[in-house]
């Protein structure tokens, strides 16, 4: 079934010189060599959309057939103040998408990060009613959604809801209006275009607690007869975590509720991993100087991947594919958090200033050797 390849351009030249290829001749691509699988997808930043990467460009329109907003249709962005829009990135990645003849992809409607200030509380900082957080909600839902009706494939309806305990995350979404703002969420994005495809999206969803959680919520909101489409993992994922036989349970438990499965966020971090509440909330309490010297520690390959480790990433990121392989009758898309390791948002998170190796594509724009072996057979 591979996959009409005249020819093949070692990686290194595939994504600097794919403008070169002679006439008639054809690369290997990631999307043509997983096309019977899944679709591929990678986030896109702003300064892309405004050509400011033409390489990262090249690469996306050469290996990528689907596209998802980094930042640009986040609340914050979209609907600083109450009823300020603002929609000229968001307008120019669908166009992008459009342009390139791609599955698009809203993220992300309702989520308590990156969410404008404004949203749930009144004049006096107060949470507002219940009342008054659905009519917001159902405003912004109808004005996002409504004004990329029949363009945007899906959404990203709801985003990280559950923590890792498996519980309710007590966002100001859940304090105000409990467990029924997620349904009343897809709800509105449904009535906005009943052709989209609805999302929900969480991170950490190999963990056992928030898989239980998910295929509870994911029914329920079936079983009240509402739209959902899919369910997706966000993969933020590193080289000690998660065990991939948990990774597989979630992906086989997720597809038994009848949704779409989708690798919607994915890289793999290079570097350490990093204990959030103990090594970051430590950090935040340095000095400059024990600071520099704690970077040290998590910071440790700012001059290069060596060998060793990017053997070791590649290898472990060959089983991830083969495991999305493995179930790609379940998995309708596998998207990357971004394009090349220069522009992840890895190196800024959960630690600043960090070099980190975690996509699918090097700092000079190679596509990586497990994923160039991968294409090449
Ligand atoms: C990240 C972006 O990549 C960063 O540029 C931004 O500063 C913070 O958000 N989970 C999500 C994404 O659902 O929206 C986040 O994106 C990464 C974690």
């Amino acid at each position: 079934m591979k996959k009409h390849l005249f020819c093949y351009f070692a990686s290194a030249l595939l994504a600097a010189s794919c403008s070169s290829a002679k006439e008639g001749q054809q690369v290997a691509t990631v999307k043509d060599h997983f096309k019977d699988d899944f679709l591929i997808g990678a986030a896109i930043p702003v300064r892309h959309i405004n050509g400011e990467d033409p390489k990262a460009d090249s690469i996306v329109s050469l290996h990528f057939n689907s596209i998802v907003a980094e930042n640009c249709m986040k609340n914050e962005v979209l609907q600083p103040r109450e009823g300020e829009f603002f929609w000229d990135d968001a307008d120019k990645f669908v166009k992008y998408g459009e342009d390139r003849d791609m599955a698009i992809i809203g993220h992300t409607l309702i989520w308590h990060s990156q969410l404008a200030p404004w949203f749930t509380v009144d004049k006096d900082g107060n949470d507002v009613s219940p009342e008054v957080l659905k009519q917001r909600m159902k405003d912004h839902i109808y004005a996002v959604v409504g004004r990329y009706k029949g363009r945007v494939k899906g959404w990203d309806v709801v985003n990280e809801a559950i923590e890792d305990d498996g519980s309710y995350r007590k966002s100001p979404f859940y304090r105000i209006l409990g467990e029924e703002y997620i349904p009343l969420a897809f709800q509105y994005a449904h009535e906005a275009d009943p052709e989209a495809e609805l999302y929900i999206n969480d991170y950490s969803m190999f963990n056992p607690r928030k898989r239980e959680a998910y295929v509870r919520i994911v029914n329920d909101l079936k079983k009240q007869g509402l739209r959902i489409d899919g369910i997706g993992m966000q993969s933020h994922i590193g080289m000690d975590y998660p065990a991939l036989d948990e990774y597989e349970k979630s992906i086989v438990d997720f597809s038994g509720t009848g949704c779409n499965v989708m690798i919607t966020e994915l890289d793999m971090s290079a570097l350490p991993t990093v204990q959030m509440s103990a090594d970051v909330g430590s950090m935040a309490k340095m000095s400059p100087e024990e600071r520099k010297e704690a970077m040290k520690k998590f910071d440790v390959y700012p001059d290069g991947l060596p060998e060793e480790v990017s053997k070791q990433w590649n290898d472990r990121m060959a089983q991830v594919v083969a495991l999305y392989k493995k179930h790609a009758d379940k998995i309708s898309r596998v998207t990357w958090w971004g394009t090349t390791d220069g522009m992840s948002w890895k190196n800024g998170f959960p630690i600043p200033g960090r070099t980190d190796y975690p996509l699918l594509f090097d700092r000079n724009y190679n596509l990586k050797p497990f994923m160039a072996e991968i294409i090449e057979n």
